[in-house]
């Protein structure tokens, strides 16, 4: 009766042979995506247990898919928000929802190298071109042609931010760049700002009182011109709490906005994270903190920050300006905001009256890294 070793060596040299006749393409074709589950299985295990520690559903430090559901569904605060509550913070989750989100703005993000191949056939076919009828590539070629124009001999210059770029000197390509960056930065999260603080004013009738005798008193007394200026309005108490609630209720950017740890990592809420863990924040938790913004956080009140004392007013004023980021990441178009909020605030709510078309659905809002609004319907009258 043959041994356990002989049959083995058998087996063992059988295969070797049976290995030596597979053709490179098949091993290439077997082996690549072989390896690359290897590869993936491997960083999946090894993100995972640099951070055993860190508490956080077990499912979701493997996979993002739950993320990118929630996302879909347009439930992203509420979902940071629950696994905050529920696990602490730090809390420990896989994110890749942006890749599935902007799938080649993430993959170039992640591997810069992508970005050449991307610009040649056939790849470049998939990228928005400034050709396109619509979407990104049509706001390409509306930036491309504004520069144009802007940069002909014998154009007249202007008073505005693009003429303070071309005359620190920014080349064509650049002053694309910051036009495209401008849009994508400056339009949603402002609007939204506007929108949900308007909507809060609507629903809020003695907060929308208060604001209009301000205006009023102030146009009466000549401390608020036509248009009013920023500084004007800045000076306004009851409109800056209003900004604040609606900034903090909504904040625009809903995160996580991630950073990550620098070399030699970092102590977070008494847990240690090594460098290169992406650290992301929950916005809609931030900024309904009862122990800063008191019992009632949750609740439109712009009375909160003419009452608060200094200590406490100050740390309302420092975690209601993370909306904008902090630091060297904070946004760069934060004064121009406030100045957009503040005048169009002032101007609207001076001359019209808002009532809700629908008031049991005022409007079908979303969240996936912004807010998504459709079907905000206003009813419009002049004031008297
Ligand atoms: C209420 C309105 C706005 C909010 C809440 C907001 C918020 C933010 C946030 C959270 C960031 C990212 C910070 C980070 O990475 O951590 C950012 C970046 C940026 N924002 Fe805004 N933003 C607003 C309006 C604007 C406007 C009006 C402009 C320009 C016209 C603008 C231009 C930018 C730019 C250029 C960046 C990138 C800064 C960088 O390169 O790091 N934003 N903004």
């Amino acid at each position: 009766m043959p041994s356990l070793q002989y049959d083995l060596a058998n087996a063992f040299q059988d295969v070797f042979s049976d290995f030596q006749e597979v053709k490179p393409r098949t091993l290439v074709l077997v082996g690549g995506p072989v390896l690359l589950v290897l590869i993936t299985v491997y960083r999946y295990f090894a993100a995972w247990y640099r951070l055993r520690h860190v508490p956080g559903p077990f499912v979701q430090s493997w996979t993002s898919l739950v993320q990118v559901k929630k996302m879909w569904e347009g439930h992203a605060h509420l979902y940071y928000n629950g696994l905050a509550e529920k696990y602490g913070e730090p809390t420990k989750y896989v994110c890749l929802f942006t890749d599935a989100a902007m799938p080649t703005m993430m993959s170039i993000m992640v591997i810069p190298g992508l970005y050449k191949w991307f610009q040649r056939w056939p790849l470049s076919t998939l990228m928005p071109s400034s050709k396109d009828k619509s979407g990104f590539g049509c706001m390409i070629g509306f930036a491309e042609k504004f520069v144009d124009e802007r940069l002909r001999p014998d154009a007249k210059p202007q008073r505005d931010i693009i003429q303070s770029f071309i005359k620190h000197g920014l080349d064509r390509d650049q002053l694309v760049q910051e036009i495209l960056i401008q849009i994508l930065a400056g339009s949603d999260t402002t609007a939204t700002a506007i929108r949900m603080t308007l909507l809060f004013l609507i629903t809020s009738p003695p907060a929308l009182r208060a604001l209009l005798r301000e205006i009023d008193d102030g146009v009466e007394s000549g401390r608020v011109s036509s248009p009013v200026t920023n500084a004007e309005a800045f000076a306004m108490p009851y409109l800056q709490a209003v900004i604040h609630e609606g900034l903090r209720l909504y904040s625009p950017g809903v995160g996580p906005l991630y950073k990550q740890v620098p070399k030699g990592g970092d102590t977070i809420h008494g847990y240690f994270l090594p460098e290169g863990t992406q650290v992301g924040q929950n916005m809609w938790g931030i900024q309904r903190r009862k122990d800063v913004f008191g019992e009632d956080a949750d609740v439109f009140r712009p009375e909160r920050w003419l009452e608060a004392e200094e200590g406490r007013l100050k740390a309302m004023k420092e975690t209601v300006d993370l909306v904008f980021g902090y630091g060297k990441y904070q946004c760069l178009g934060k004064q121009m905001a406030y100045m957009e909020i503040n005048k169009l605030l002032v101007e609207l709510l001076r001359r019209y009256d808002f009532s809700l078309v629908d008031p049991v659905n005022p409007m079908h809002l979303r969240s996936a890294t912004l807010w998504m609004t459709k079907n905000f319907w206003l009813k419009i009258t002049r004031r008297e």
